[in-house]
């Protein structure tokens, strides 16, 4: 597999992630699905968890949008607290896990496929909006995601979203020692693309600075309201990724933003 940096455009980073995300949806849940909980909120691999964190406030009684749902763990959660949740994908193979867990816990949590860029859902039918890594780091255009969570939220409506942090742009995603060196510039915004044996992008990651993401935040009419740099926990000793605890006890690895429509 080449590895390599380039400009990719919208639809190709929606192409290759679609591909991506269905080819390994399976291998994600098998390795990630005991860290997630079937029925858990967790923020990042740092695992801050919702039911201590409570970045979102109050859930019972609103209408909840998670963004980038993959199988629906952080949903089903929310639907627990009383929250009435829809979710959305871009990969359908990771939406069969969602009713796989369904139908092995006897939920029904409504999803459905469609790409961050280009919302299903009317203006302001929702109260609250989420995402734990989903969509926002894939996308080209980080902008298009938030102007449209700032349609279909309700004024006053809150959208909470974490992403990498900007500073692991910088280093190796590596969780040893390799990962402790920056070898790249913080500021340079070329896309983390893989590429299947024709050349065609297969895996897309973009990053954004911090002040880019707070740049976007405000174009896209959403105020912030909050930043959280999750630290690493005592004991944790789980890796995933370039998530390790040697680097999470030395810098952040996660910027969770809590934004909120006017
Ligand atoms: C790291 S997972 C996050 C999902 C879940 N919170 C978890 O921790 O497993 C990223 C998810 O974003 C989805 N995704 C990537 N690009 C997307 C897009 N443009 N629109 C919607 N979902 C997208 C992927 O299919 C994947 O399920």
């Amino acid at each position: 597999m080449d590895v390599g940096r380039r400009a990719v455009s919208r639809a190709e980073a929606a192409t290759a992630n679609r591909g991506w995300w269905d080819g390994e949806a399976d291998d994600y849940q098998a390795e990630h699905g005991e860290f997630l909980r079937d029925d858990g909120f967790i923020w990042c691999p740092e695992g801050l968890d919702e039911a201590d964190a409570h970045l979102l406030g109050e859930v019972a009684g609103r209408n909840v949008l998670e963004v980038g749902c993959g199988a629906g763990q952080c949903g089903r959660w929310l639907a627990a607290q009383g929250a009435s949740v829809a979710g959305f994908d871009l990969s359908h193979r990771q939406l069969q896990h969602s009713r796989r867990i369904d139908l092995s816990t006897g939920g029904a949590l409504p999803v459905v496929q469609a790409d961050a860029e280009v919302l299903p859902f009317a203006d302001g039918s929702f109260d609250l909006a989420c995402s734990a890594f989903g969509a926002l780091p894939f996308v080209a255009d980080a902008g298009a995601v938030l102007s449209e969570v700032h349609r279909v939220l309700r004024p006053a409506g809150r959208f909470v979203f974490s992403v990498s942090h900007p500073i692991r742009w910088a280093f190796p995603d590596d969780p040893g020692p390799g990962g402790l060196t920056a070898d790249r510039s913080y500021f340079d915004r070329t896309p983390y693309v893989e590429f299947s044996d024709d050349g065609v992008p297969s895996y897309v990651e973009h990053h954004r600075t911090m002040s880019d993401w707070v740049g976007l935040i405000v174009s896209s009419g959403l105020t912030l309201t909050g930043l959280v740099e999750p630290e690493w926990p005592e004991g944790h000793e789980q890796v995933w990724g370039g998530w390790s605890p040697l680097r999470g006890r030395l810098f952040p690895g996660t910027a969770i933003f809590q934004c909120r429509r006017p």
